[in-house]
């Protein structure tokens, strides 16, 4: 997602088309939302590379959810999404496989926020279940989107306690990668993050920073640090690197790749500089000493903007 590098570009570019470029605040693929669209049934657009490309089923179930939150009001009742036996499946498959990787390279945070949430093994949870649980306590709530929104949208909504969050689940044939966030970054990611107060707290305070921050320049250097902290922190816990981060923890594979990643410390002025390719393993991962140290400083450096 260059959510951070490409704005400038990107709105060039949707002015030159006269389309809606929307981007996810994790993958950098954007996709053409455009409003004109006679069939709504067509505004999922996937890659030809995409593991659901070619399968229609798929893209019509993707459709039906996506149509869901076109259809969602701020503060309606989240409606539940239609997932197949199948999918289900994913998510079991994708739980099996993070079970043991959280309990080696999660931060103790992290776990114990898992705990709270008790997902079942082999259901997707609904989003509606999930608020339940993180409302009581962080008040956060996961609001449907159908795919890719604008970061400083996605940012800004963090400010009210609102985390824009996609319902669909990766395609059955590749459980254990997908080119795009999906609902499984989402809840196994942000939804437990978000049952943590201080990660919460933190969340918040980017959306209030990103709305101080009117500059293009501001935005991109923020989102640059929500990537390397949120998104794909990690910090010394009992002598080892654990990971904070979404993007980390709701990947297996992620989780095992930082492990050969260059560390380095945590230093917010380089991080907002930092470039980064969202659609390989991160080579460059930002190292804090501990929880509360990650905790204290990005708390006063966004209360700073
Ligand atoms: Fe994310």
């Amino acid at each position: 997602m260059t959510m951070q590098t490409e704005v400038a570009d990107d709105m060039k570019m949707t002015t030159q088309t006269s389309q809606s470029l929307l981007w996810d605040h994790v993958d950098s693929r954007p996709v053409v939302a455009d409003e004109e669209v006679a069939d709504r049934n067509t505004i999922v657009q996937l890659d030809p590379d995409h593991p659901g490309f070619r399968d229609q089923e798929y893209r019509a179930r993707r459709n039906q959810i996506a149509q869901l939150a076109m259809n969602y009001l701020p503060g309606d009742a989240i409606p539940d999404a239609p997932y197949t036996r199948e999918e289900h499946q994913v998510w079991r498959t994708i739980w099996t496989a993070l079970q043991p990787a959280h309990q080696r390279h999660a931060c103790a945070e992290y776990l114990a926020s898992l705990k709270r949430l008790s997902f079942a093994p082999d259901r997707i949870p609904q989003l509606r279940e999930v608020n339940e649980k993180v409302q009581a306590i962080s008040g956060f709530r996961l609001e449907p989107v159908a795919g890719l929104v604008q970061p400083r949208v996605f940012l800004e909504n963090l400010a009210n306690g609102v985390f824009l969050c996609t319902q669909y689940i990766r395609h059955h044939s590749t459980p254990l990668y997908t080119p795009e966030p999906d609902v499984v970054h989402e809840i196994i990611g942000h939804g437990v993050t978000l049952a943590s107060e201080r990660l919460a707290q933190l969340n918040r305070l980017f959306g209030e920073a990103v709305r101080r921050a009117t500059q293009p320049e501001a935005l991109e250097q923020l989102s640059r640090v929500y990537w390397f902290t949120i998104e794909f922190g990690v910090l010394h816990e009992d002598s080892q690197v654990k990971a904070y981060g979404t993007g980390l923890l709701s990947s297996a594979g992620e989780l095992e790749e930082m492990q050969e990643a260059e560390l380095r410390p945590l230093d917010l002025n380089a991080i907002s500089h930092q470039q980064y390719d969202p659609t390989h393993y991160q080579p460059v991962l930002f190292c804090a000493e501990s929880f509360e140290g990650m905790y204290q400083t990005l708390r006063d450096y966004l209360m700073s903007w």
